[in-house]
């Protein structure tokens, strides 16, 4: 059965209200919409941890830097909820943009510290966006627990940092990346790759694994990530904006593997911006 559709905050309440006097656990799942494998393996973690299970689809104007990139995300809104039908999604919430931005909104909700490298330099601005709507739909639901992907790793630190600073009584569940079969690691944008990027993008992974195994063997990054971006624009790739090994507990810088280390990188393929990291 496909799950209602909420536009609007008063609906939203409405039912949510009637689950906690039933003293039912809500799981909220955020995206974007173009919902991939990768979503939905995060409505099925809700869906098996939580007694009720919202899906946000919301394209988030304030976490675009780039106007272009916003235009073109792609937006599938009755695909994706033909996708959720056999899932068990009590509500898709897809607020309409005065829902989230009514006239006047002047609050920004901004991160520092883990939002001053990797995708936040590369980004400007963008993490101040996701902080925002992510504490907004995080109150709208009065969810329980939240669901995100491992994929963008930073967002889910960030994401984890700003409901700890505002007390926003959520539990954040990470959930590993889901690749495709030659590993491309799944994404929304993956739908804006041209066939012949389509048959490149694997690259991205295979060299992130080839650098993970030198640096297991006691390479340092600063000898090997040159070669690697290297390798990256050898394949076609466009511009590397990085590929950096780092802590996954604060993101601070390393050189060399170490528990806890993770290696991130984000690069332009044919028009559209890749990002990946793996556990090192
Ligand atoms: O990861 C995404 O799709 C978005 O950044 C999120 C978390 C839904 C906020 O708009």
């Amino acid at each position: 059965m496909i799950a209602p559709i909420v536009r609007s905050l008063s609906d939203l309440r409405a039912r949510t209200k009637a689950w906690q006097r039933a003293d039912e656990t809500i799981g909220v799942v955020p995206t974007m919409g173009a919902l991939h494998q990768g979503h939905l393996s995060l409505a099925r973690a809700a869906r098996e941890k939580c007694d009720r299970v919202i899906v946000t689809i919301f394209v988030n104007p304030k976490q675009f830097n780039d106007p272009k990139d916003l235009e073109n995300y792609p937006r599938t809104e009755q695909e994706d909820a033909r996708k959720l039908e056999s899932l068990g999604v009590d509500l898709i919430y897809v607020p309409d943009p005065d829902q989230i931005y009514p006239d006047g909104f002047a609050t920004t909700v901004s991160v520092s510290g883990l939002t001053d490298m990797l995708c936040g330099e590369s980004r400007p601005g963008h993490f101040d966006g996701v902080a925002t709507v992510v504490s907004k739909l995080f109150l709208q639901t009065s969810a329980d627990f939240a669901f995100f992907g491992e994929k963008d790793y930073q967002q889910l630190q960030v994401v984890r940092r700003m409901a700890a600073d505002l007390d926003i009584p959520i539990a954040v569940i990470g959930c590993p990346t889901i690749r495709e079969e030659d590993g491309l690691a799944m994404s929304s944008r993956n739908l804006l790759l041209s066939d012949r990027a389509r048959i490149k993008a694997p690259v991205l992974a295979e060299v992130m694994n080839d650098l993970r195994e030198a640096l297991l063997a006691g390479g340092r990054m600063s000898d090997l990530g040159p070669e690697a971006e290297a390798h990256l624009l050898a394949a076609g790739f466009n511009k590397v904006d990085y590929l950096e090994l780092r802590s996954g507990r604060d993101l601070g810088l390393l050189d060399q593997a170490a528990e806890d280390a993770r290696l991130f990188a984000a690069a332009w393929l044919a028009g559209v911006r890749l990002i990946d990291n793996i556990g090192v």
